[in-house]
Protein backbone atom coordinates (compact mmCIF):
# COMPACT_ATOMS: atom_id res chain seq x y z
CA UNK A 1 0.00 0.00 0.00
CA UNK A 2 1.44 3.62 -0.68
CA UNK A 3 2.11 5.85 1.63
CA UNK A 4 0.11 8.89 2.52
CA UNK A 5 1.47 12.11 2.53
CA UNK A 6 -0.59 15.31 4.37
CA UNK A 7 -0.13 18.42 3.61
CA UNK A 8 -1.28 20.84 6.56
CA UNK A 9 -1.15 24.61 6.18
CA UNK A 10 -3.48 26.59 7.67
CA UNK A 11 -1.71 29.51 5.87
CA UNK A 12 -1.37 27.69 2.52
CA UNK A 13 1.58 27.74 -0.14
CA UNK A 14 1.30 29.57 -3.14
CA UNK A 15 -1.33 27.01 -5.56
CA UNK A 16 1.65 26.68 -8.09
CA UNK A 17 3.93 25.31 -5.32
CA UNK A 18 1.71 23.02 -3.41
CA UNK A 19 1.12 21.30 -6.88
CA UNK A 20 4.79 20.95 -7.54
CA UNK A 21 4.85 19.52 -3.97
CA UNK A 22 2.14 17.04 -4.88
CA UNK A 23 3.25 16.29 -7.96
CA UNK A 24 6.50 14.88 -6.65
CA UNK A 25 5.33 13.12 -4.44
CA UNK A 26 2.80 11.79 -6.89
CA UNK A 27 5.84 10.80 -8.95
CA UNK A 28 7.66 9.20 -6.29
CA UNK A 29 4.06 6.95 -5.77
CA UNK A 30 2.69 8.33 -2.50
CA UNK A 31 -1.10 9.21 -1.92
CA UNK A 32 -1.83 12.71 -0.81
CA UNK A 33 -3.72 14.80 0.88
CA UNK A 34 -4.48 18.72 1.80
CA UNK A 35 -5.52 20.67 4.06
CA UNK A 36 -5.97 24.74 4.18
CA UNK A 37 -6.97 27.35 5.60
CA UNK A 38 -8.64 25.27 8.69
CA UNK A 39 -10.12 26.41 11.90
CA UNK A 40 -9.56 24.90 15.02
CA UNK A 41 -7.59 21.44 15.73
CA UNK A 42 -10.64 19.09 14.62
CA UNK A 43 -9.94 19.27 10.87
CA UNK A 44 -5.92 18.55 11.62
CA UNK A 45 -7.04 15.58 13.91
CA UNK A 46 -9.15 14.23 11.34
CA UNK A 47 -6.81 14.68 8.43
CA UNK A 48 -3.73 13.26 9.83
CA UNK A 49 -5.69 10.01 11.41
CA UNK A 50 -4.17 8.18 8.32
CA UNK A 51 -1.10 9.86 7.53
CA UNK A 52 2.29 8.52 7.22
CA UNK A 53 3.98 11.81 7.09
CA UNK A 54 2.95 15.13 7.45
CA UNK A 55 4.20 18.80 5.57
CA UNK A 56 3.04 21.48 8.31
CA UNK A 57 4.14 25.38 8.69
CA UNK A 58 3.34 27.27 11.88
CA UNK A 59 0.46 24.86 12.14
CA UNK A 60 0.13 23.42 15.68
CA UNK A 61 1.48 20.00 16.02
CA UNK A 62 1.34 18.99 19.74
CA UNK A 63 0.86 15.86 21.36
CA UNK A 64 -2.90 15.70 20.72
CA UNK A 65 -2.06 15.86 16.97
CA UNK A 66 0.62 13.63 17.37
CA UNK A 67 -1.81 10.74 19.18
CA UNK A 68 -4.85 11.30 16.56
CA UNK A 69 -1.81 10.12 13.96
CA UNK A 70 -1.67 6.51 14.67
CA UNK A 71 0.64 5.88 11.04
CA UNK A 72 2.77 8.78 11.53
CA UNK A 73 6.73 8.47 11.11
CA UNK A 74 7.83 11.82 10.32
CA UNK A 75 6.65 15.61 10.51
CA UNK A 76 8.40 17.86 8.15
CA UNK A 77 8.37 21.54 8.89
CA UNK A 78 8.70 23.30 5.80
CA UNK A 79 10.43 26.42 7.49
CA UNK A 80 13.11 26.98 9.66
CA UNK A 81 11.37 27.53 13.28
CA UNK A 82 9.93 24.23 14.65
CA UNK A 83 8.75 25.53 17.62
CA UNK A 84 5.08 24.81 16.72
CA UNK A 85 5.90 20.99 16.70
CA UNK A 86 6.50 19.37 20.11
CA UNK A 87 9.30 17.28 19.34
CA UNK A 88 9.45 15.43 22.81
CA UNK A 89 5.85 13.74 22.73
CA UNK A 90 7.13 13.20 18.52
CA UNK A 91 10.06 11.76 19.88
CA UNK A 92 7.92 9.46 22.29
CA UNK A 93 5.56 7.92 19.66
CA UNK A 94 8.22 7.29 16.94
CA UNK A 95 7.63 9.94 15.08
CA UNK A 96 10.44 12.01 13.72
CA UNK A 97 10.34 15.59 12.76
CA UNK A 98 12.40 17.70 10.01
CA UNK A 99 12.67 21.39 9.14
CA UNK A 100 14.27 22.41 5.57
CA UNK A 101 17.13 24.68 6.51
CA UNK A 102 17.87 28.31 4.68
CA UNK A 103 14.94 27.36 2.03
CA UNK A 104 12.76 30.43 2.80
CA UNK A 105 15.55 32.74 4.36
CA UNK A 106 15.82 34.82 0.81
CA UNK A 107 12.30 35.55 0.81
CA UNK A 108 12.27 36.59 4.82
CA UNK A 109 15.61 38.70 4.36
CA UNK A 110 14.31 41.13 1.85
CA UNK A 111 11.13 41.57 4.15
CA UNK A 112 13.61 42.99 6.75
CA UNK A 113 14.60 45.25 4.12
CA UNK A 114 11.03 46.46 2.94
CA UNK A 115 10.25 47.46 6.40
CA UNK A 116 13.49 48.67 7.23
CA UNK A 117 13.04 51.20 4.27
CA UNK A 118 9.28 51.76 5.40
CA UNK A 119 10.53 52.71 9.10
CA UNK A 120 13.34 55.09 7.64
CA UNK A 121 10.70 56.88 5.45
CA UNK A 122 8.14 57.41 8.01
CA UNK A 123 6.00 54.77 6.88
CA UNK A 124 5.72 56.60 3.55
CA UNK A 125 4.20 59.66 4.72
CA UNK A 126 5.73 62.41 2.76
CA UNK A 127 7.85 63.98 5.30
CA UNK A 128 11.90 63.32 4.73
CA UNK A 129 13.18 60.43 6.15
CA UNK A 130 16.47 58.77 6.45
CA UNK A 131 18.69 56.23 4.25
CA UNK A 132 20.04 53.05 5.16
CA UNK A 133 23.11 53.74 3.36
CA UNK A 134 25.97 54.40 5.85
CA UNK A 135 23.98 52.99 8.85
CA UNK A 136 25.40 49.92 11.25
CA UNK A 137 22.79 47.33 11.16
CA UNK A 138 23.00 44.76 14.29
CA UNK A 139 22.13 41.07 13.11
CA UNK A 140 20.93 38.94 16.23
CA UNK A 141 21.76 35.50 15.00
CA UNK A 142 23.44 35.02 12.14
CA UNK A 143 21.77 31.26 10.87
CA UNK A 144 20.48 31.18 7.33
CA UNK A 145 18.49 34.61 7.03
CA UNK A 146 20.96 36.76 9.13
CA UNK A 147 23.08 35.66 6.49
CA UNK A 148 21.18 36.39 3.60
CA UNK A 149 20.07 39.91 5.47
CA UNK A 150 24.14 40.64 5.49
CA UNK A 151 24.46 39.82 1.92
CA UNK A 152 21.74 42.12 1.05
CA UNK A 153 23.12 44.93 3.53
CA UNK A 154 26.13 45.50 1.71
CA UNK A 155 24.28 46.65 -1.26
CA UNK A 156 22.33 49.38 0.42
CA UNK A 157 26.28 50.55 1.51
CA UNK A 158 25.27 49.49 5.64
CA UNK A 159 28.15 48.34 8.45
CA UNK A 160 26.90 44.63 9.11
CA UNK A 161 27.75 43.51 12.58
CA UNK A 162 26.13 40.55 14.07
CA UNK A 163 26.13 38.66 17.37
CA UNK A 164 25.64 34.21 17.29
CA UNK A 165 27.29 32.45 20.26
CA UNK A 166 26.72 29.41 18.08
CA UNK A 167 27.91 30.54 14.98
CA UNK A 168 32.05 30.80 14.92
CA UNK A 169 33.39 34.42 13.87
CA UNK A 170 35.21 32.87 10.70
CA UNK A 171 32.13 31.60 9.92
CA UNK A 172 30.35 35.62 10.29
CA UNK A 173 33.18 37.40 8.54
CA UNK A 174 32.94 35.56 5.40
CA UNK A 175 29.69 36.20 4.98
CA UNK A 176 30.49 39.89 5.64
CA UNK A 177 29.34 39.98 8.94
CA UNK A 178 31.69 42.08 11.97
CA UNK A 179 30.96 39.59 14.99
CA UNK A 180 30.74 41.81 18.42
CA UNK A 181 31.44 39.61 21.60
CA UNK A 182 28.25 40.59 23.28
CA UNK A 183 24.77 40.93 22.68
CA UNK A 184 24.46 44.06 24.80
CA UNK A 185 27.37 45.77 22.66
CA UNK A 186 25.39 44.27 19.65
CA UNK A 187 22.11 46.93 20.75
CA UNK A 188 24.63 49.36 22.17
CA UNK A 189 26.52 49.81 18.42
CA UNK A 190 23.13 49.39 16.08
CA UNK A 191 20.68 51.75 14.31
CA UNK A 192 18.97 48.69 13.13
CA UNK A 193 18.73 45.28 15.01
CA UNK A 194 16.89 42.25 13.06
CA UNK A 195 16.28 39.42 14.83
CA UNK A 196 16.37 35.90 13.89
CA UNK A 197 16.82 33.94 17.36
CA UNK A 198 14.67 31.11 17.56
CA UNK A 199 11.90 30.85 20.55
CA UNK A 200 13.18 28.57 22.88
CA UNK A 201 13.28 28.32 26.85
CA UNK A 202 16.05 30.76 26.52
CA UNK A 203 14.84 33.26 24.38
CA UNK A 204 11.31 33.85 24.92
CA UNK A 205 10.97 37.45 26.75
CA UNK A 206 14.88 37.75 25.94
CA UNK A 207 14.50 40.91 23.99
CA UNK A 208 12.99 43.72 26.24
CA UNK A 209 13.34 46.94 28.18
CA UNK A 210 17.55 46.04 28.96
CA UNK A 211 18.16 45.51 25.53
CA UNK A 212 16.73 48.33 23.63
CA UNK A 213 17.31 50.79 25.80
CA UNK A 214 20.95 50.80 24.74
CA UNK A 215 20.16 51.26 21.09
CA UNK A 216 21.42 54.29 20.06
CA UNK A 217 19.29 58.01 19.32
CA UNK A 218 16.38 56.58 16.66
CA UNK A 219 17.00 52.98 17.02
CA UNK A 220 14.48 50.63 15.34
CA UNK A 221 13.97 46.94 15.83
CA UNK A 222 13.31 44.62 12.99
CA UNK A 223 10.95 41.34 14.25
CA UNK A 224 11.07 38.92 11.79
CA UNK A 225 11.32 36.16 13.58
CA UNK A 226 9.09 35.01 16.79
CA UNK A 227 6.39 37.40 18.66
CA UNK A 228 7.65 35.03 21.59
CA UNK A 229 10.80 36.60 22.11
CA UNK A 230 9.67 40.20 22.78
CA UNK A 231 9.21 40.84 26.25
CA UNK A 232 5.83 42.90 25.57
CA UNK A 233 5.25 44.97 28.56
CA UNK A 234 8.66 46.16 28.20
CA UNK A 235 8.78 47.05 24.44
CA UNK A 236 5.30 48.96 25.75
CA UNK A 237 7.73 50.89 28.31
CA UNK A 238 10.70 51.43 26.10
CA UNK A 239 8.53 52.71 23.63
CA UNK A 240 6.78 55.29 25.43
CA UNK A 241 10.25 56.21 27.20
CA UNK A 242 12.36 57.14 23.84
CA UNK A 243 9.92 58.94 21.80
CA UNK A 244 12.77 58.38 19.51
CA UNK A 245 12.67 54.31 19.07
CA UNK A 246 10.45 52.45 16.22
CA UNK A 247 9.62 48.56 16.36
CA UNK A 248 8.72 47.13 13.55
CA UNK A 249 7.41 43.10 12.90
CA UNK A 250 6.48 40.55 11.23
CA UNK A 251 4.43 38.73 13.72
CA UNK A 252 2.42 40.77 16.35
CA UNK A 253 2.38 40.71 19.80
CA UNK A 254 -0.40 40.40 22.14
CA UNK A 255 -0.27 44.16 22.31
CA UNK A 256 -0.50 45.22 19.06
CA UNK A 257 -3.57 47.14 19.41
CA UNK A 258 -2.08 49.04 22.19
CA UNK A 259 1.38 49.54 20.31
CA UNK A 260 -0.53 51.10 17.37
CA UNK A 261 -2.78 53.10 19.48
CA UNK A 262 -0.20 55.00 21.37
CA UNK A 263 3.04 54.89 18.91
CA UNK A 264 1.18 55.16 15.20
CA UNK A 265 4.13 56.21 13.32
CA UNK A 266 6.99 54.49 15.27
CA UNK A 267 5.60 50.94 15.25
CA UNK A 268 4.45 48.44 12.65
CA UNK A 269 2.69 45.21 12.22
CA UNK A 270 1.99 43.59 8.85
CA UNK A 271 -1.59 41.95 8.83
CA UNK A 272 -0.25 38.53 8.89
CA UNK A 273 2.55 36.75 9.09
CA UNK A 274 4.71 37.24 5.83
CA UNK A 275 8.34 36.95 5.95
CA UNK A 276 8.21 33.43 3.65
CA UNK A 277 4.93 34.02 1.73
CA UNK A 278 6.46 33.93 -1.78
CA UNK A 279 6.14 31.44 -4.79
CA UNK A 280 9.40 30.92 -4.25
CA UNK A 281 9.95 30.73 -0.49
CA UNK A 282 6.93 27.66 -0.97
CA UNK A 283 8.55 26.40 -3.68
CA UNK A 284 11.45 25.88 -2.39
CA UNK A 285 10.65 24.42 1.30
CA UNK A 286 7.37 22.74 0.12
CA UNK A 287 9.96 20.81 -2.21
CA UNK A 288 12.76 20.33 0.21
CA UNK A 289 10.04 18.66 2.64
CA UNK A 290 8.67 16.62 -0.25
CA UNK A 291 12.28 15.67 -1.37
CA UNK A 292 12.42 14.43 2.73
CA UNK A 293 10.16 12.62 3.03
CA UNK A 294 10.88 10.42 0.09
CA UNK A 295 14.62 10.41 0.81
CA UNK A 296 13.41 9.03 4.63
CA UNK A 297 11.29 6.25 3.71
CA UNK A 298 13.07 4.74 0.69
CA UNK A 299 16.47 5.31 2.04
CA UNK A 300 16.15 5.73 5.84
CA UNK A 301 18.09 9.48 5.12
CA UNK A 302 17.51 11.44 8.61
CA UNK A 303 19.84 14.20 7.53
CA UNK A 304 17.39 16.87 8.59
CA UNK A 305 15.95 15.54 11.98
CA UNK A 306 15.39 17.34 14.98
CA UNK A 307 14.48 15.30 17.60
CA UNK A 308 16.61 12.44 17.66
C1 LIG B 1 10.11 29.85 9.42
O1 LIG B 1 10.34 29.53 10.59
O2 LIG B 1 10.48 29.17 8.46
C2 LIG B 1 9.40 31.14 9.13
O3 LIG B 1 9.06 31.78 10.29
C3 LIG B 1 8.21 30.99 8.20
O4 LIG B 1 7.06 30.50 8.81
P1 LIG B 1 5.70 30.23 8.00
O5 LIG B 1 5.89 29.03 7.15
O6 LIG B 1 4.68 30.03 9.06
O7 LIG B 1 5.40 31.43 7.16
Amino acid sequence: MSKKVVIATVKPFSPAARQQVEALLKKAGYETAAIESYEGPGPLHAAVADANALIVRSDKIDAEVIAAAKELKLVVRAGAGYDNVDCAAAKGAGVAVMNTPGQNSNAVAELVFGMMVYMARGQFNGKPGTELKGKTLGIHAVGFVGRAVATIAKGFGMNVIGFDPFVDADKMKASGVTPVSSVEDLYSKSDYVSLHIPATAETKGSIGKALLSRMPQGGVLINTARKEVINDAEMAEVLAERADLKYATDIAGDNDAELKEKFAGRYYSTPKKMGAQTLEANTNAGVAAANQIVAFFEKGDRTFVVND
